[in-house]
């Protein structure tokens, strides 16, 4: 299997004056200027219904930037419809066709639509220049270039034969249709969910976050401009209960590729349960969900990473990220040092609109949400048990802005320490014994996707790791519980996290085959 050498993209930084910053304003100023009329993609269709619903930047919820188009349950029908008129088709394309597919729509995000990505990225979902540089350009490109290298080496792995026989795995795609279900925060997973299960020959109904529209678009535009052919990945918008009944009463269904919240993933789950004498195959379900992630610092962890490793982690992207640090465990000996640091440098920190670059914080996605971040700060400021000792301030004039928030508790079962708030507020929990708090870490949340341990001793590493081996899917010692890397920390956790398959890694592209073993005697 010859595949591209492989190498994460280089991460651009957008100096001030750089060619690429000006290129970066420009298409912002483009973006910006244009009312983008956002159609669904089903089959060889671009479909308007005319029932419009605006988009807007969260920080500046005035200005419309588009539209996109509000379907209904027939068109989720001819979107299953679409996408299995091109099973065939698609099926019966060569790999290496399907592979060049995702390649040449990774070099166009490399280079010409990387500015227009961006732009969308941060004017539709308030993330920095820098974040989207990171979480929507870079690592859309690594997932497109490194699922080809995974599916090499699944396709390469073959069972072993002997004199007279002949023994051959064949990684069939599933059969029936595969639902891609994405979430607003990284336009790069929402990109890498169809297009993971469509490179193994699957066939795709896509439907974005409401929140994510905008981005979702320039991404579909990507695809069609690599030539992915007509009816493989069918975008809809369309409300997500209604379109799930449709889609998970299918005999057809055949995959769900989910990203987002707990609830919404067991809702779905006893759907598909229910429905499940209806369908020709078990379906395959692959999603992640929330997370409650935590950064356990012990006596001799240096107070700069432990302050840099709470800052970044629970602050970056206004903490909407699925792995953002949101509780924090500070010895005794060593908290009044790392507030010291962690307070000095939130002061430093700008909040305001992704069109001023320095701007490190800014805006949270939708009222809703800031709503609900706003309710947990509340809460705090009104129990004595919590003490807001950073931000805890808050303004929706304009855009969802939430400053960054600390909450020092007094009890590790706080319901800031145990609850997804999806929003910058990091809640810490000054303790005395380290044997003890790896206990509460473990039993705090239902969720088990990143965790941090911060120490320069090598004996407590040890024990952390193993101690919390249950904890948390990815683990990381000496730094930030944020962002993986596409093929160098393969992404995901278990419990109330998700089914743990790894996105970044070839297990999650063997999840979308389904193997026929032939044996051939002679
Ligand atoms: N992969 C992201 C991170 O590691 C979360 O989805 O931050």
């Amino acid at each position: 299997f010859n595949v591209p050498a492989l190498q994460n993209e280089v991460v651009l930084d957008y100096a001030p004056n750089s060619s690429e910053r000006l290129k970066l304003e420009a298409a912002i100023r483009e973006a910006k200027s244009t009312e983008t009329d956002i159609p669904m993609y089903i089959g060889n269709e671009e479909i308007r219904t005319g029932k419009k619903v605006a988009v807007r930047p969260p920080h500046d919820h005035q200005h419309i930037l588009g539209y996109y188009h509000e379907g209904d349950a027939s068109h989720v029908k001819s979107a299953i419809e679409a996408a299995l008129a091109a099973k065939q088709g698609w099926e019966d394309m060569s790999w290496e066709s399907r592979a060049a597919i995702f390649l040449k729509a990774a070099d166009l995000i490399s280079g010409p639509y990387r500015y227009k990505l961006n732009a969308a990225t941060m004017l539709g979902q308030s993330k920095n220049a820098y974040q989207a540089e990171i979480d929507s350009a870079c690592e859309l490109i690594d997932f497109l270039r490194y699922n080809v290298s995974y599916l090499s080496q699944i396709y390469a792995q073959q069972p072993v034969s002997s004199k007279g026989v002949w023994n051959r795995m064949e990684y069939r795609p599933l059969e029936g249709f595969v639902y891609a279900l994405t979430p607003f925060n990284f336009t790069a997973i929402s990109g890498n969910l169809p297009a993971s299960a469509a490179l193994m020959g699957n066939v795709i109904v896509w439907k974005p976050s409401e929140n994510q529209m905008y981005a979702a678009n320039v991404i579909m535009e990507i695809f069609k401009a690599a030539g992915l052919p007509d009816g493989v990945i069918n975008m809809i918008s369309v409300d997500g209960p209604l379109a799930g009944d449709i889609i998970f009463s299918h005999p057809e269904f055949t995959g769900l590729h989910f990203t987002g919240s707990t609830a919404v993933f067991q809702a779905i789950w006893k759907n598909i349960g229910n429905n499940i004498h209806k369908y020709k195959s078990y379906p395959r379900i692959v999603g992640e969900t929330g997370g409650k992630d935590f950064v356990l610092a012990d006596e001799t962890a240096n107070v700069d990473v432990v302050a840099t490793a709470l800052l970044r982690g629970a602050f970056e992207y206004q903490g909407q990220k699925c792995s953002a640090a949101s509780r924090a465990y500070i010895p005794k000996s060593l908290w009044p040092a790392v507030k010291e640091k962690l307070l000095s440098d939130l002061k430093k920190v700008k909040i305001g609109t992704v069109e001023d670059f320095g701007n490190f914080v800014n805006a949270v996605i939708s009222e809703k949400s800031f709503d609900k971040i706003v309710s947990y700060i509340e809460n705090a400021k009104n129990d004595p048990k919590a003490a807001i000792v950073a931000g805890g301030t808050y303004n929706k004039s304009t855009g969802y802005f939430v400053d960054p928030t600390v909450i020092e508790v007094s009890d590790p079962y706080y319901v800031s320490m145990c609850e997804e708030i999806f929003g910058p507020v990091l809640s810490v929990y000054v303790y005395e014994d380290f044997d003890e708090i790896m206990e509460i870490i473990d039993n705090t949340s239902i969720y088990a996707l990143t965790g941090s341990v911060i120490s320069q001793d090598r004996a407590t590493i040890e024990k952390a790791v193993k101690r919390l081996r249950n904890a948390a899917g990815n683990f990381y010692i000496n730094d930030k519980p944020t962002g993986a890397v596409v093929g160098q920390q393969p992404f995901g956790g278990a419990r109330g996290s998700g089914t743990n398959d790894k996105s970044g890694s070839y297990l999650n592209l063997l999840r979308w085959v389904s193997p026929r073993t032939i044996k051939e005697t002679f």
